[in-house]
């Protein structure tokens, strides 16, 4: 349990986002089933998972938007339930549909918010040009919104949710539906807020993106939470031992050695073999040694491990525990 300043009794430590058995029913259908989060300050927590699986109704709880059937969550201290008001105040949020008015230009948009967040208008004009600059949006500040790209508008969105300089950042699906120019501007501008302590929970099913933001991922199907840990955690405990290629300068046709105990060859080509290591600097060496008594071995490396691969071999082990279950 935690107390209402998020600070836990057993770790000691501050959660800017904490949610203890998150609940929402839609009638009978459960769409968040009983979600638990923690995030300490400066991290970045993604919550991964495919169309469905509950991500925006879990930020619509976290944002006091949306009742929770079950459990509680307290954000940046505050109950989403009791305490609406300090909540929306502490935090920043970007939804897939905000709406921005076409008839404004950035400047009134950004004013006209600020006044919401009940920032004084000299504050809101240098905070607005710091943050304007910062996301490459200053030259476009008097232009109409109905004239900006979806890039734009979205680092405008950005821009809006930091105008209150909030310790608490939630991005939902932030880069969706952008085309890969305007959506690498707002990872840049994500990645450069990740500095400082300011928290930040992203939910996207984008995998490249969850691999270059991520301290923390949560993978999210069907409501629950199936695995949840750090990003390289999740690689080294889903993926085991590190997998290493051998490339030689030719052709192996016919090879065959007794390798050293902890290394597997799981996959052979026409001049590469790859090997999984139990113990890569215990064994690398006389493995390195074997390979290259009889051949010209040209490179050895790690084979990258993606989260991509973490992902979908988690999504086929929860398919499989389903279908056991439903036995
Ligand atoms: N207001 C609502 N009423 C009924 N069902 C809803 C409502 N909002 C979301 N859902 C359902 O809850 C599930 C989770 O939706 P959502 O949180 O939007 O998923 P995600 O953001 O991960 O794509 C979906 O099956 C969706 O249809
Ligand atoms: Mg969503």
């Amino acid at each position: 349990m935690t107390s209402r300043t998020g600070r836990s009794r057993d770790s000691g430590f501050y959660q800017m986002i904490c949610a203890e058995n998150l609940t929402k029913k839609f009638d009978d259908f459960l769409a968040v089933d009983g979600v638990n989060l923690q995030v300490f300050p400066g991290q970045v927590l993604v919550l991964l998972g495919p169309n469905g699986a509950g991500k925006t109704t879990t930020v619509r709880m976290l944002t006091s938007v949306l009742k929770p059937t079950r459990g509680r969550a307290l954000v940046a201290g505050y109950d989403v339930e009791r305490e609406a008001e300090q909540v929306r105040f502490n935090i920043g949020v970007l939804t897939e549909h905000h709406g921005l008015y076409a008839r404004m230009n950035a400047q009134e948009y950004l004013e006209f918010f600020g006044k919401l967040y009940r920032l004084e208008l000299k504050q809101i004009r240098r905070r607005a040009e710091e943050l304007l600059h910062r996301f490459g949006l200053f030259e476009d500040r008097f232009r109409r919104l109905g004239e900006f790209s979806k890039g734009m508008r979205q680092k405008l969105a950005l821009v809006r949710a930091l105008l209150h300089d909030p310790p608490v950042l939630l991005l939902d699906e932030p880069t969706s539906a952008m085309d890969p120019e305007s959506a690498r501007a707002v990872r840049d501008a994500i990645a450069s807020l990740r500095s400082g302590d300011r928290t930040i929970m992203l939910c996207t099913h984008n995998l490249s993106e969850a691999e270059e933001l991520a301290d923390q991922v949560a993978i999210i199907r069907r409501g629950r939470i199936i695995l949840s840990d750090t990003l390289e955690n999740i690689k080294q405990n889903v993926l085991g031992p590190a997998e290493f290629q051998a490339t030689f300068s030719k052709s192996l046709d016919g090879w065959s050695a007794d390798l050293p105990e902890g290394v597997v060859l799981t996959e052979r080509g026409a001049n590469w073999l790859r090997f999984r290591v139990q113990d890569p600097p215990g064994t690398n060496p006389e493995l390195l040694r074997m390979l290259s008594a009889r051949m010209e071995m040209v490179t050895f490396q790690e084979l990258p491990r993606s989260l991509e691969k973490a992902y979908l071999e988690v999504m086929r082990r929860a398919v499989i525990e389903e279908g056991n279950l439903a036995q």
